[in-house]
């Protein structure tokens, strides 16, 4: 399995976009987010996506030149177009707009329309959180008609609708979650048959309904099951009329569902209610409390929601970033069939 630094694999990746004549600051930013994405362990976001999102640029799908820019907006509201954009570009410039909203009012919702794939949504809600303020991202989207079975049946209707949230945390890092309301994100299944892997019981139905672990039955008619039966269920169904809805883009089980990713994010100043080194302390103080709680058997440490991320990056940065082969090997067939040397 090579093991590559995220400087090197980030050279590497912004040329390959370089080279699918996106211009230099797109290639830089996506590159960025991909290979962050594979720094916090989610390798399913992470530079495995290099060869679709090349194949969705020379396709049109992924408009690299997509202008960016606020159609509609209010003191505490703002509706971006992100032109066909990458997602990574429109987010990022998104979330920019909704802290220097919330920092003059406090609050403010950005929806994201016309928006591209946006990779991991803890990326945007933690850059939020890092200057003192609450971010909240939800997305649905990407496949028209859905992947994902509502509760209680067995075909496609949903997206698998991720949610993230972070606040200012503990050492200047901030405490989020960040997860799909499905089982599981989808290229975790992808990840899965890279690496020969069985799935989890719960995550996946064939094309007949009936549960299956090997993950080859998603790309042969197989349905994603919602984390945590109804529960993860209903999230989704509002991440479907939220962030679906402001965005534009609706539910992905109407017939004119675009393939884009209908997004919305908040943000919150802190200290418009705290201020926001008492809210770190805080923090700080309940998170040690609840490191102390018992532990079940077989629980080595109990960890904050970020934690294994920030763990995982911290490892990652210092011993570099491991790659299946398969992934390696897109990667490189990416490359040379764009004119680029690749050892
Ligand atoms: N752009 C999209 O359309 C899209 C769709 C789905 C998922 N995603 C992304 O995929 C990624 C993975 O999603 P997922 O659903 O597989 O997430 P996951 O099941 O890996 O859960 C990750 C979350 O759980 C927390 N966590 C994990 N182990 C923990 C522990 N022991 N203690 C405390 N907290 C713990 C993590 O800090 C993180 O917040 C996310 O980054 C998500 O944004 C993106």
């Amino acid at each position: 399995m090579p093991i590559i630094s995220a400087s090197e694999l980030t050279r590497r990746v912004r040329d390959v976009f370089g080279a699918a004549d996106c211009p230099e600051h797109v290639s830089g930013r996506v590159a960025e987010s991909l290979v962050e994405a594979n720094l916090t362990g989610h390798d399913s976001h992470g530079v495995i996506r290099v060869p679709y999102y090349v194949r969705s640029v020379q396709s049109g799908r992924i408009q690299p030149r997509g202008e960016i820019r606020i159609v509609r907006e209010s003191a505490t509201t703002a509706s971006l177009d992100c032109g066909h954009n990458f997602g990574q570009v429109g987010a990022a410039r998104g979330v920019e707009v909704a802290v220097a909203k919330a920092q003059e009012h406090d609050i403010a919702v950005v929806a994201l329309e016309r928006c591209g794939h946006v990779g991991r949504l803890g990326e945007y809600v933690v850059m939020a959180a890092q200057q003192g303020l609450m971010g909240l991202m939800a997305c649905n989207g990407l496949s028209q008609g859905g992947i994902v079975a509502p509760f209680g049946g067995i075909g496609r209707a949903l997206g698998t609708n991720p949610i993230a949230w972070a606040v200012p945390g503990v050492e200047g890092k901030p405490i989020f979650l960040d997860y799909a309301t499905s089982a599981c994100a989808q290229g975790k299944i992808q990840v899965a048959a890279d690496k020969g892997q069985e799935l989890p019981e719960g995550w996946l139905l064939d094309k007949n309904g009936q549960p299956t672990r090997d993950p080859h039955d998603q790309f042969d008619g197989g349905v994603m099951l919602p984390f945590a039966q109804h529960k993860g269920y209903a999230m989704s169904v509002l991440v479907e009329l939220l962030a679906g809805g402001l965005s534009g883009a609706g539910p992905a089980l109407l017939p004119d569902y675009p393939r884009v990713q209908g997004a919305m994010l908040i943000a919150l100043r802190i200290d418009a209610f705290q201020p926001v080194d008492a809210f770190r302390e805080m923090a700080a103080e309940f998170s040690r409390l609840l490191k102390t709680t018992p532990r079940a058997p077989g629980c080595e440490e109990i960890l904050l929601p970020g934690e294994p991320e920030w763990r995982s990056k911290e490892k990652r940065g210092s011993e570099g970033i491991p790659l299946p082969q398969k992934t390696w090997d897109r990667l490189q067939e990416t490359a040379v069939s764009l004119g680029l040397e690749w050892d």
